[in-house]
């Protein structure tokens, strides 16, 4: 494990790299949990070199209390990784180092992508993770880069990322890896009591019978179902459930059979706020 914190450092280690080593690239936030671990676990499989990078990045979060709360636990992180692989570098750098010089906030057009379910409830967001994913790919310059399908949207919005500002990186997406009661692993799942924390199955439990309703029934449909699920449990509370295409993220209109869709949903509950997503067909 080597443990860097300068982007100096960081250039200097991976400019002595060999011309066929491959490098996956992993960003997290850290708090690391099993979700992460098989990112991790993917890069370390497909890649010789493998940077993971714990930067909680202010510029992604739109609610300041989000952002004082999020929890910062880089000695376990650390232990977490080094059961992985002992050959990861991990790139933990402070907000001074990170957004110094030539990294400032940017805006970004991500051709709509931005505009709806996240983008449209946490204002500035995705501009926030395009500036940081972005400073991230230009320096560690790696050949695979992995993010999870936990955050669909994000995912998309990086895939476009690379395509607009021309960065040359394979995007490797990857499943959510969800706890036993069906609840998606987060960092923000530690907030929530014990209690809470299995109540908080009912968002993937309505999510997959969301899905066998779809077959039959109407994106319209199916999102009122869903609606009332969460009306007659009111300690979750439905901050949005959207069906859109898989790609474009653009609302169905009328079904077509050659489409992949997909449902989203963000809720919040004990001051948590938990998003999820399934594939729908
Ligand atoms: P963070 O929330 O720490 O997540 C880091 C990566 O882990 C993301 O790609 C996320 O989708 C993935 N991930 C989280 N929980 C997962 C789960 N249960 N199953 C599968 N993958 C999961 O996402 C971010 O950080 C930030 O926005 C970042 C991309 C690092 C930019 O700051």
């Amino acid at each position: 494990m080597l443990l860097i914190n300068t982007r100096k450092e960081l250039k200097d280690r991976l400019s002595s790299l060999k011309k066929n080593d491959s490098i996956g690239l992993v960003p997290t936030m850290g708090a690391l949990h099993i979700g992460h671990a098989a990112l991790v676990e993917r890069a370390v499989q497909e890649n010789s070199v493998v940077v993971v990078s714990i930067f909680v990045n202010p510029t992604q979060f739109n609610n300041p209390e989000d952002l004082e709360n999020y929890p910062q636990t880089l000695t376990a992180d650390l232990g977490i990784l080094e059961k992985i692989a002992n050959h990861i570098i991990v790139f933990a750098p402070t907000i001074e180092e990170m957004y110094s010089e030539n990294v400032t906030s940017r805006t970004y057009d991500f051709d709509g992508l931005d505009k709806v379910m996240e983008g449209a409830f946490r204002e500035g967001h995705f501009d926030g993770v395009g500036t940081i994913v972005e400073a991230l790919l230009t320096l560690v310059q790696p050949t695979r880069a992995y993010f999870g399908e936990k955050d669909y949207q994000q995912l998309q919005i990086i895939k476009k990322l690379t395509e607009i500002r021309h960065i040359p990186v394979e995007i490797v997406g990857c499943p959510i890896v969800r706890e036993e009661t069906g609840l998606a692993f987060s960092s923000r799942n530690e907030r929530l009591t014990e209690n809470m924390r299995k109540e908080a199955s009912f968002i993937y439990s309505t999510l997959t019978t969301a899905k066998k309703k779809f077959g039959t029934e109407s994106a319209v449909y199916v999102t009122e179902w869903v609606t009332k699920q969460f009306d007659e449990h009111p300690e979750l509370e439905l901050e949005y459930i959207a069906i859109a295409q898989a790609d474009t993220l653009k609302p169905v209109v009328k079904k077509q059979k050659n489409k992949k869709y997909r449902a989203f949903i963000a809720v919040y509950t004990e001051g948590v706020r938990l998003i999820d997503n399934i594939a729908l067909n």
